[in-house]
């Protein structure tokens, strides 16, 4: 008989966020009395079916230890790598010691602490029978452009059917391992988990999440970030 599934997350947290320009990096800077991190972990560790997270560390990160991680069961760390994809596949290698191939991986950034509780839910409800696994996205509100690296306006892009990716993003965890491996293998340093997915030939499944998961990149994010939790918090 088959074994029931189980929910993981992966974090990759050993970005150095250099568009902060802060002393620390960004998971590590303050929103309502903690750090962007916790906020992050206790959203994915408080949900009731996740069965344990794995969070991938740079090597040296004086901050982590100094979390208070009392509160929160079952969290392992792996070593940061190079890029975010370094990280993953190392976060992945970890829990394949103690998870099943078949069982489902959310990684999510360690820099998206707005995310909520409905948005795992929906995300696991709407992809637990799917055959490759999706991820959380917006379509997109502006008109796009490409630029030459002179920043002259080459072509507007067409929006139609153009999404922003956001995490989390949700593969089995023996087929995210093997295509990330192999998108690294071919010299392919994806910038997110689906697109190794659509470099094994699969295709990811987008769902509409929340505008709120917003990921800390610059300065005015953290301000904004703390309005959507504030806000969070009362509804
Ligand atoms: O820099 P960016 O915002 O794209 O990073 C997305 C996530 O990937 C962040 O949570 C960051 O900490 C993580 N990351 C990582 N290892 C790297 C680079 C980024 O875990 N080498």
């Amino acid at each position: 008989m088959n074994k029931q599934s189980r929910y993981w997350s992966v974090v990759p947290a050993a970005g150095v966020g250099s568009r902060m320009a802060a002393a620390v990096p960004k998971q590590y800077l303050t929103l309502h009395g903690k750090t962007v991190f916790e906020h992050t972990l206790s959203r994915l560790c408080g949900h009731p079916q996740m069965s344990g997270v794995v969070v991938a560390i740079s090597v040296g990160d004086e901050h982590w230890p100094q979390l208070d991680l009392s509160d929160f069961d079952n969290i392992h760390v792996a070593e940061g790598g190079a890029e975010r994809c370094h990280s993953v596949l190392n976060g992945l290698q970890l829990l394949s010691g103690f998870a099943a191939a078949n069982d489902w991986v959310l990684v999510h950034d360690a820099a998206r602490p707005c995310i909520h509780h409905n948005d795992i839910t929906m995300m696991i409800d709407a992809l637990k029978d799917h055959p490759v696994g999706g991820l959380l996205g917006l379509p997109v509100a502006d008109t796009m452009k490409r630029t030459s690296g002179e920043n002259d306006v080459l072509e507007t892009i067409n929006r139609d059917n153009l999404w922003r990716a956001l995490t989390p993003q949700m593969f089995r965890l023996g087929e995210l391992t093997q295509a990330l491996q192999t998108a690294l293998d071919d010299g392919f340093l994806v910038t997110d988990d689906a697109s190794a997915i659509e470099h094994a030939g699969l295709r990811p499944r987008m769902i509409v999440g929340r505008g709120d998961n917003i990921k800390i990149t610059r300065p005015e994010d953290l301000s904004l970030a703390e309005m959507y939790l504030a806000q969070q918090e009362k509804n």
